[in-house]
């Protein structure tokens, strides 16, 4: 396998500049790849090539995510990037890894589309002695040692957070029943599985009536399709949980152009995720109510770990990335899930001022 020398202490003092928090994790050894990679790395000249296949570019939060990735693993930071758009299909996924696998790349970044069916290809990285870190959703392998670490979101939290929001809310308006429809994202993806289970939990928990629950894939489009249709079969809708901003943004359209109205004195209240400056924008109008966090600018943060497995370094095996809540006014301050407290940010200008993506 090729190895090629990173300037490391560039990329160190960019990833410290740029790095924003990551929460816990439970630390793991370097992987034996690493280590080798390690040794070669300081042996011969050049770059650091990385082989990232990312989902897609279904939602602007892909589209930083994206950004993120390419501007840290640059030709002056000491990277090569090979980039690779699936288009959200795993099987092109799986094709690229084995593709990056052929090119004898130094490290493969993976955001998956779905959690399940990695097993044989990143099997296949194994055998060929190069590291897999897999990045934003998560996968689901019987053996962890197919990959060397995880960084993300806590996708069920983010969920858990939003629905203790609508509660809090539908109690301080006294609202008499809560109609919910649940706009899904991609199915089988972390996002969606952690945000759906977030749902049924509160939905059941708070006796909220659920009369839809469909997937928006992520997309404005879908989303707009999707919301289109339940208002068609439903009269009753207050409340619809869009499982991102893109989906949100489809979904006013929908409402709107059914001749209903969104926000805190309209018909329907919106929810989201991602928290996009297009996202906060509608926040600070009352159009999305609710916006919860999902931070997209994993680049700098995989930057770390591969720069600790070069240095031969331990590295964390997971690590959830530290997120807040948005809202439309104050009249939620703060939730509380599982004992713990969070406190809600009211979107001002300010606030969507500083939001780059
Ligand atoms: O996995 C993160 C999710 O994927 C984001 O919420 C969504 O916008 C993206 O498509």
């Amino acid at each position: 396998m090729k190895r090629k020398v990173v300037s490391v202490l560039l990329c160190a003092a960019m990833v410290s500049a740029m790095m924003v928090g990551c929460g816990g994790g439970s630390a793991a050894p370097a992987e034996d790849a690493s280590a080798e990679a390690s040794e070669d790395a300081s042996e011969e000249g050049g770059t650091i090539t990385v082989g990232f296949s990312q989902v897609g570019a279904e939602s602007d939060w892909r589209t930083a995510n994206s950004e993120s990735m390419k501007s840290t693993f640059s030709e002056e930071n000491g990277y090569t990037l090979i980039f690779d758009d699936a288009q959200q299909k795993q099987e092109n996924q799986i094709t690229a890894i084995r593709n990056f696998v052929q090119q004898e790349v130094d490290y493969i970044v993976l955001a998956p589309v779905t959690e399940t069916g990695w097993e044989t290809v990143l099997q296949e990285a194994k055998d060929a002695d190069i590291p897999v870190i897999i990045v934003d959703r998560m996968i689901d392998v019987s053996d962890d040692s197919l990959y060397t670490a995880w960084v993300g979101s806590n996708f069920k939290l983010e969920g858990q957070k939003a629905c203790a929001w609508l509660q809090a809310y539908a109690d301080a308006k006294e609202m008499d029943e809560i109609n919910i429809v649940d706009i899904q994202g991609t199915i089988g993806a972390s996002a969606q599985i952690g945000r759906t289970e977030a749902f049924d939990e509160a939905a059941q928990a708070n006796g909220w009536n659920v009369v839809g629950q469909q997937t928006g894939e992520f997309t404005q489009a879908k989303g707009q399709e999707v919301m289109e249709s339940m208002l068609k079969s439903n009269d009753n809708i207050n409340v619809v949980y869009c499982e991102n901003d893109n989906e949100a943004f489809g979904a006013i359209d929908a409402i709107e152009a059914a001749g209903k109205t969104v926000g805190p004195d309209g018909d329907i209240l919106v929810m989201s995720f991602d928290t996009t400056n297009a996202g906060i924008t509608d926040t600070l109008s009352g159009k999305i109510i609710c916006n919860t966090e999902c931070n997209p600018l994993h680049g700098p943060r995989v930057a770390e770990i591969i720069e600790k497995l070069e240095a031969g370094e331990e590295v964390e095996k997971q690590q959830y990335v530290d997120e807040g809540i948005f809202a439309y006014g104050s009249d939620v301050p703060e939730v509380e899930v599982d004992g713990e407290k969070f406190e809600v940010t009211e979107v001002t200008q300010e606030v969507i001022d500083g939001r780059a993506y």
